[in-house]
Formats: structure tokens, C-alpha cells, sequence
């Protein structure tokens, strides 16, 4: 019998177990035994689909198949073999946790990593190898459709909410597949737009948080983005993913292209990709009716390599990046088997939502006590809307869903409900233009059903369809959509006590911001969503959330929309090219440093108590790198009720050679206190925590001098600060 593909070393009946399926031993040796026993076919068929969300394995060897489902926030539902339609099974449902950038707003690692085991316990169930999340992406402009899949405008909050969701989840031996590797901060153009950036704004601002998903949440995969950078497609960029990725950070894991992100054979070869995915489509809806085999790195690299125009080292170094991840997701046969134990997983879901929700203006009408509040209009679609569906890649399809109305009428003695606008029916590239005289019809019902309750509570905000919170587009304004700033004004008129609890992956402007008495942030916080806000309305729950990223008051006070549209979106004529010119002075690094107040401060988030901050304590005056300064500051509960506060600390570098934002976070600590009680939260500055990039020099440098420290609830409210030295 003819053997297929080439003289094959069988393993006998009576061998031993061979090297790469015993995992006593170190996975470098297995992963070297398999390549020795596999034909350059079977290590070409590894770098590729063979469909939608799935990658070979090696039959021959035994060697499973690679099985990836989105999104970060929840295991997506099956999808067919390869297109994008759903395959509409019976049990594939799951828990919608809060969107990433709720997650953030919780500033807590401790509910990263809760988020992390949950998710990871039903990705494991589902039989995933690979989760397509978290996303560390920077929020540049409040327009980018997918903010609500990110974790803010800071770094350094971006990256340490990042590892312990990484961690946790691949606990389960599930691969997390941190993305989109990178600066894909926008939608707009996303699959082509050229983006230029300073290396200090690359190392400083758009790098930071997938470095340390790599060196310290060890991420095993990583998701090369749609975008160009510097005139290449960061899915086969020898910068990003040779020279940085690997080269600097040694990560070891599996480069996995976006889906249609891969264009270049030869790139895709020699700058560090390993998994083709999704190749001939956009992304998400056109198809091409090729087999997997048509692929970049399918038959046209088989080629190039059997011609010798491609070296054999370059498919065996991915060959051995795909074998490592399989090694420690699909054969890691120690992993734990993962659960759909949906009442604890909700638990988990309403213990991040409640710690996610942000507080922004309160005059006293807030927490909205039942005992007196007995008679409450709700207003707004989001009140009733199922928000896990659409926005892209990330929906979800879920058993439960306890919407904000459904939970507030088991809080309230009377909740009476009026829609006050209508949002189009989402349509691929947009929504269906709801006519005039609806809206009107609907806003004066709700008016004036507002005039005879003790209470209005307005859900409104964005949602997922196009143009709004959602993959795949930019919001087109900075303000709230559907007539809604009229309406929250018209409903002031009818009642003095109106609350507006928007859900919302964005900033939006605020033009009523002075006759609402209350305003709080809320998220597309998934399966519990009702449950949260109902809480933190009425008290039960005190918020704790702080802000992940300014809310400007006008779109022109954002940074990235201050330098012209070559800045956001970019120039289409120019292919299209897009230069991030606000460079390092990205939110409130741009606010505080040019003096442009934000309306509401990048960490701001108010409490149903109150917090005093003591006097700070230093170690010492001086700092040196073999001495790192210490300081610690007590922290009171001075109020009447339980809550947690989060404790920021940003760094100002007084004076430096290369200009630098007037502070940066680079600490935070969530304390909760009882009334009366006193806490203490203690920083550990570190040399790492005072260097800028010098992108001449390609150094980090820390130059010796004064400088301050800042604690503060918020990037604007400091309540202390600490002169020191570095030596
Ligand atoms: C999408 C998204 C990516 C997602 C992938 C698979 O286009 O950009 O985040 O994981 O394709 O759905």
C-alpha cells in the first residue's frame, strides 16, 4: 500500500508511550518528539482553519484539533463549520458576565480573576481550547464602537485587570487570546487603516497592557489585529511580533490572526504568525466558497515551501508555537472539566456588576429608598432591552436574562414603564430610522405620566446596534442617540426626582448634566443587569465603581479629536493612514496636562458614604533602586453605611528631558470600610513606576530628581501628595 504523503514513522503496537503524548515530561520535549514524527503537511495544516472557529490537529499522531469560541464575556454559541451563522443548538447557552469595560470600572483584581475561574469553568465545559478575550485595547475616542469590550484609557489599569482574568482562566486550561495585537482602537476602516505613532506613545500608552499579559498574566495565545501599523498588517508585523512580542517579551504562546486579518504569504511566514483564521472574509460576513486549503498559509505555503522560496524553519517554528498550545489546552489532560453551574456563575457575574457601577452625580436623591420612593416611573428601552445580543463577536446567547424593569418592580411598590424613545431595528451597517412623530408620541407619554410619580428612573443610553456599541463601526456623535437629552430635560420639568442610570461602553455628552439630580454609569453587565442597577439604586448595594476613562465634556476636549480628522478617523484618500498625533496625552493624561476638564475625571466614582483620607507616611525622602519607598495612608469611613473606596495613586515626574504627562496612575488599591472604620492602603513605588520610554535611546529611564506623588478618589480629587527624591 502506497503510504500518502510520504514515508511515515508509524508507532508500533508495542511501543512505548512516545515522548509527546507523556506529559510527565517537559513540553519542550514533546513538542520537539512531535515535530520529529510529523511530515511538513501535517506542520502546514497546524498554521490554518480547517474552519470558522476551529484549527487541525495531527489525526495521524493523535494529536487534537485546536476548538475557539469568543468572546470575553461569555462563551459564544455554536457556530456553523465555516460561516458565520449560528448552529442553533439546544445546549450551548451561557452566562453573559459584565462587559470588559465594567470589569475595569471595578478596579479590582480580585474580580478579574473570579472573572477569569467563572468564564474559564464554562469555556472548559464547552470543550474550548482557546477563549477570544480579554481585550486591552486603549479607549483613544469615545467613538470606537468596541470601547465596552476594553479596559479604559489607562495602561496600567488595563494591564492589571488583565493578568488575573488571563490567569484564572487558564487555570481551566482554557487559552486566553489577548487582543487585538495591536493599536486597533478604532472601527472605522479597521481592516486596512495605517497607523502611525511614536514609539513613546506605542511603549508608553498602546503597549503597555498586552506586556504584561504576556510576562506576567502569561498569556498562551495572543490575536493579531485587523489594522496596519507602519505600513504592515499587524497580523504578519515583523515589529509587533517579532521584534516586541517575542523578541522583547519572550512570549512563548500561539500569534493567531483576527479573522480576515491575514492578506501575505510570505509575511504570514517570516513576521510571526502561526494560526490563519477567517481569511477571505471581512471579518464577519462575506464568505468565500475555497476550501481551508486556499488559504495564505495552507497550499500557497506548502508550495513556497516545497520550492525552497520559504525555509523549512520558519513552518516548524510555528508548527512548535500551535503544538504548545494544544499541549496545554486540548492535551492537558490535568485541566479541570469546567462547569455550566449557572447559579454560581450568575453570583459571580452580580458580585463584578455590583462593584462595576459608577456613581457620577448625586444631590441626595440617591439611594432612591423604597420606604419612601413608592410610586416609580421607569423610562428607557435599556430598561427592557436584552443587550447580550449584537455588538459584534462578543453577543451571547443566554438562558436568563433579569432585566433593570423586571428588577426594579420587585424593589418598589408601584413601578409604572414607558419606553420615551425608540432605537431603529438594527440593520447590517446601521439601524432603521425611527420617524419623528414616534419619538415625539413617546416622549410626551412619558412625560407626562412623570408628572404624577414620586420618582423617575431614566434607563436609557446606547446599545449594540450599528453606529452605536458594537464591532464593526464608530458611533457617528458624541451625544446619546433617539432624542434622548430631550427627553431627560422634559422629564426634569415633570418631576424633581429623576434619576438617570444610562448603560452605555462609552462617554456621551451630557447637556442636562445641571438639572439631574442623580447620574449613575452603568454597563452591559450581562446576565444580571437587572439585579445590579435595582441594588445600587435603591441601596441595598453601595457603588463602588470608578471611571476607566474620562467623559469630556464635547468631543472636540478629547484628545484624539484635537488634530484633525488625520488623527480620528484618519484620511481615507491617504490608504487609509491615520497618525495618532495626541501621542502620550491620552485621556486624562490629556485633560490634566493641557488644563481641558473633563466632566467627569478619569477614577472618579462617588459613594453612598464618605471617605477621609489621613496624612500620608513615607519611608523615606530619597528613593534608590535598591530601596523602593514605601508610603501608606490611613483611610476612614466617615459616613453612615458599608463601602469601598478605591485609593489611586499617580506619579508626576517634576521635571524630566523628555516631556511627560502631568501624572500617571501606576497604583490602586479597593478598600472596603464600615462605618467608623479606619483602613490603611500602602504603595510600593518601584523604579519601574517613575520611568518614561525613551524612544531614541529605546530605553526605559527613570533620571534621577523630585518627584510627587499623588492619592487621590480620582485622577482630579488628590487628597495627598508626597515629595520625594530618586537618586
Ligand atoms: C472578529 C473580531 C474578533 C473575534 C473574531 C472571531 O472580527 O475582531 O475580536 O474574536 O472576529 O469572531
Amino acid at each position: 500500500m502506497a503510504l500518502l504523503g510520504g514515508s511515515m514513522a508509524f508507532a508500533g503496537a508495542d511501543d512505548a508511550v512516545p515522548a509527546y503524548l507523556d506529559e510527565r515530561l517537559p513540553i519542550e520535549q514533546r513538542v520537539e518528539d512531535a515535530l520529529a514524527r510529523m511530515t511538513r503537511e501535517e506542520k502546514v495544516a497546524l498554521c490554518h482553519a480547517q474552519g470558522k472557529f476551529s484549527s487541525a490537529g495531527v489525526p495521524r499522531l493523535g494529536i487534537p484539533e485546536l476548538w475557539m469560541s469568543d468572546g470575553p464575556h461569555g462563551v459564544r454559541a455554536e457556530v456553523n463549520w465555516n460561516d458565520w451563522g449560528y448552529a442553533n443548538w439546544a445546549n450551548d447557552y451561557s452566562t453573559a458576565f459584565p462587559a470588559l469595560t465594567a470589569l475595569a470600572a471595578t478596579w479590582n483584581p480580585q474580580m478579574a480573576a473570579l472573572y477569569g475561574r467563572n468564564i474559564g469553568e464554562e469555556a472548559r465545559y464547552r470543550e474550548k481550547d482557546v477563549l477570544l478575550g480579554p481585550g486591552v485595547n486603549i479607549y483613544r475616542t469615545p467613538l470606537n464602537g468596541r470601547n465596552f469590550e476594553y479596559m479604559g484609557e489607562d495602561p496600567y489599569l488595563a494591564g492589571e485587570m488583565a493578568v488575573p482574568y488571563i490567569q484564572e482562566l487558564q487555570k481551566n486550561g482554557v487559552a486566553a487570546c489577548v487582543k487585538h495585537f495591536a493599536l486597533n482602537n478604532q472601527e472605522t476602516w479597521r481592516g486596512n487603516v495605517d497607523v502611525r505613532v511614536s514609539d513613546r506613545a506605542l511603549y508608553e500608552i498602546y503597549l503597555p497592557a498586552f506586556k504584561k499579559a504576556v510576562t506576567e498574566g502569561k498569556t498562551w495565545s495572543i490575536m493579531g489585529a485587523y489594522n496596519q501599523y507602519d505600513g504592515q498588517h499587524a497580523c504578519h508585523n515583523s515589529r509587533l511580533l517579532c521584534d516586541i512580542l517575542r523578541g522583547e517579551w519572550g512570549f512563548d504562546g500561539a500569534v493567531i490572526s483576527d479573522w480576515g486579518g491575514t492578506h501575505d504569504t510570505r509575511q504570514a511566514a517570516l513576521n510571526g504568525l502561526d494560526i490563519e483564521m477567517g481569511t477571505y472574509t471581512n471579518g464577519l460576513t462575506s464568505e468565500s466558497e475555497f476550501t481551508c486549503d486556499d488559504y495564505y498559509l495552507a497550499n500557497p505555503y506548502l508550495k513556497m515551501l516545497e520550492s525552497g522560496e520559504l525555509p523549512d524553519s520558519s513552518v516548524n517554528a510555528k508548527a512548535a508555537n500551535v503544538l504548545r498550545l494544544i499541549f496545554r489546552t486540548a492535551m492537558n489532560s490535568g485541566a479541570p472539566r469546567g462547569s455550566l453551574d449557572f447559579a454560581k456563575h450568575y453570583a459571580a457575574a452580580k458580585r463584578i456588576a455590583d462593584e462595576s457601577i459608577v456613581l457620577l452625580k448625586n444631590d441626595g436623591l440617591l439611594p432612591l429608598r423604597p420606604d419612601r420612593y413608592k410610586r416609580v416611573l421607569v423610562v428607557g428601552e435599556n430598561a427592557v432591552r436584552n443587550l447580550t445580543e449584537g455588538g459584534g463577536s462578543s453577543e451571547l446567547k443566554v438562558k436568563d436574562m433579569f432585566t433593570p424593569l423586571d428588577a426594579l418592580k420587585e424593589v418598589y411598590a408601584e413601578v409604572l414603564y414607558a419606553p420615551g424613545y425608540k432605537s431603529g431595528r438594527p440593520i447590517y451597517d446601521g439601524e432603521e430610522l425611527v420617524a419623528q412623530d414616534v419619538l415625539d408620541s413617546l416622549r410626551r407619554e412619558a412625560v407626562a405620566m412623570a408628572k404624577d410619580v414620586d420618582a423617575v428612573i431614566f434607563i436609557g443610553g446606547l446599545n449594540k446596534n450599528g453606529f452605536q456599541d458594537t464591532e464593526g463601526t464608530d458611533r457617528r456623535e458624541y451625544s446619546l442617540p433617539w432624542g434622548q437629552d430631550r427627553i431627560i430635560e422634559e422629564l426634569c420639568d415633570a418631576n424633581p426626582n429623576v434619576v438617570v442610570a444610562n448603560v452605555t461602553g462609552n462617554a456621551y455628552s451630557m447637556p442636562w448634566i445641571g438639572k439631574v439630580p442623580a447620574v449613575m454609569q452603568s454597563w452591559y453587565l450581562g446576565t444580571m443587569i437587572g439585579p445590579a442597577m435595582a441594588d445600587a439604586i435603591s441601596g441595598k448595594v453601595n457603588p463602588s465603581g470608578k471611571m476607566p476613562y474620562s467623559i469630556p465634556r464635547r468631543l472636540e476636549d478629547c484628545a484624539a479629536h484635537s488634530f484633525g480628522p488625520e488623527a480620528y478617523p484618519g484620511v481615507e484618500s491617504s490608504g487609509p493612514r491615520q497618525e495618532y498625533r495626541e501621542d502620550i496625552l491620552v485621556g486624562y493624561r490629556w485633560h490634566d496636562t493641557k488644563s481641558i476638564p473633563a466632566l467627569f475625571p478619569f477614577g472618579h466614582g462617588l459613594s453612598y458614604t464618605k471617605f477621609e483620607y489621613g496624612k500620608p507616611t513615607a519611608s523615606a525622602k530619597e528613593m534608590t533602586d535598591g530601596a523602593p519607598l514605601v508610603v501608606r495612608i490611613p483611610i476612614t469611613n466617615a459616613g453612615g453605611v458599608e463601602g469601598s473606596e478605591v485609593v489611586q495613586l499617580y506619579v508626576s515626574d517634576l521635571k524630566s528631558t523628555l516631556p511627560r504627562p502631568l501624572k500617571e496612575l501606576k497604583g490602586f488599591s479597593k478598600i472596603s470600610l464600615k462605618p467608623g472604620e479606619t483602613g490603611e492602603v500602602e504603595f510600593r513605588i518601584l523604579p519601574e513606576h517613575l520611568r518614561y520610554f525613551d524612544d531614541a535611546a529605546h530605553q526605559w529611564v527613570a533620571e534621577p530628581g523630585k518627584f510627587m506623588l499623588l492619592i487621590g478618589s480620582s485622577s482630579t480629587d488628590i487628597h495627598a501628595k508626597v515629595p520625594f527624591t530618586y537618586k
